[in-house]
């Protein structure tokens, strides 16, 4: 089933790193009906006015890329909030969509589904084997509830809804704030101010050992229509009731590659143009070790990136300087 360019197409959380890269890849792709409702349009914790959007416009197919997200911090200040919220928005989408007769849904999670030992690269089959990491679990749980949602709704109803599970992101509109962004961005920051400030060290937090992996957030919109548009004999193998390994309909989205923060600090470092030295400071936590995912069961259905780590730095990198420079 490959989404006709007139689909009336639903981006749920489209201001969003993932949803703002979602309707550009749309965009891109000749995609005209697409809907939109920001925050302040339309609440997703509210059932009754979600209930009255989908029944107003009637979406075909969506994106669910909306949901209250944050760091260590946040997360950690705010539990009740984040399993809250994203409890309420994933089922109150995932009911209508099913009310309205969607015909595909996918709903966005993230790796910090699996466990925190999970084995190293993380496996679909992971899901649920171990404990989680426990200061994002309120976040994680509700999205492992998703998942399950997703799963159940395939089994009673035939729906066909899939949750593709993103591992790190970095891309335009990032959040550059260095009390609470993500590693990537942090890094792209303060190797700028340094080279601005002409500062002879940047300090790293941790060993610098720890292994990452990212993913450029166009990719991943990529990745995303790429599954959506998927012919039916590849899409209904994915979902539950068809599901040859038993599992749930999660499919892990990533580039299955990895580099350490140290590497990743060369080459921001490199793309900056920052003379200076790296050190890092060995007194702050290093987290989880490693953190892969297995993308083998994405390949298999002949999807992979295009943008190298290297290359969607410098386009990280090029919007940052934009950004800043308006400001
Ligand atoms: N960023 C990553 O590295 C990453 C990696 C893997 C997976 N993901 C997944 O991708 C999804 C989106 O993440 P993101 O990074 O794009 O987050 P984001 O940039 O914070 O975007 C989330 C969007 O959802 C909207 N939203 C939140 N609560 C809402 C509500 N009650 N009603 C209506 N809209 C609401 C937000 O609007 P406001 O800002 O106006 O509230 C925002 O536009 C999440 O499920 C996340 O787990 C992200």
């Amino acid at each position: 089933m490959t989404m006709d360019n007139n689909a009336r197409i639903y981006v749920a959380g489209h201001r969003g790193l993932v949803g703002s890269a979602l309707v550009r890849n749309l965009q891109s792709r000749s995609y005209v009906n697409l809907l939109t409702r920001t925050h302040a349009e339309l609440d997703l914790t509210d059932q009754k006015a979600v209930e009255r959007f989908f029944d107003q416009e009637k979406p075909e197919y969506v994106f669910l890329a909306a949901a209250k997200v944050g760091g260590i911090h946040a997360n950690n200040t705010y539990p009740a909030e984040f399993i809250r919220d994203n409890l309420a928005i994933q089922t109150n989408i995932i009911h209508a969509a099913y009310k309205n007769a969607v015909k595909r849904l996918l709903f966005l999670g993230s790796s910090c589904i699996y466990p925190k030992l999970a084995p190293q690269p993380m496996k679909e089959e992971h899901l649920l084997t171990s404990e989680l990491e426990p200061t994002n679990r309120p976040y994680a749980l509700a999205k492992i509830a998703g998942i399950e949602m997703c799963w159940s709704y395939n089994r009673q109803y035939g729906t066909q809804y899939l949750a593709p599970m993103p591992t790190n992101l970095y891309g335009p509109g990032d959040n550059y704030d260095l009390n609470n962004s993500h590693v990537l961005p942090a890094l792209i920051r303060k190797f700028h101010e340094a080279r601005q400030e002409n500062s002879p060290t940047v300090t790293v937090w941790g060993t610098g050992n720890p292994r990452r992996e990212f993913l450029y957030s166009e990719d991943m919109a990529d990745g995303c229509v790429f599954l959506m548009n998927l012919p039916e004999e590849k899409f209904q193998p994915l979902l539950a009731a068809d599901r040859n390994d038993g599992l749930p309909p999660v499919i892990n989205l990533g580039v299955g590659k990895d580099v350490t923060i140290r590497e990743l600090g060369e080459i921001i470092k490199r793309t900056v143009g920052y003379q200076g030295n790296i050190t890092f400071d060995n007194t702050k936590p290093d987290g989880t070790p490693r953190k892969l995912m297995d993308v083998s069961l994405l390949h298999s259905l002949g999807w992979t990136e295009t943008i190298s780590l290297e290359t969607g730095i410098e386009l990280a990198y090029m919007e940052y300087s934009r950004r800043i420079s308006v400001h």
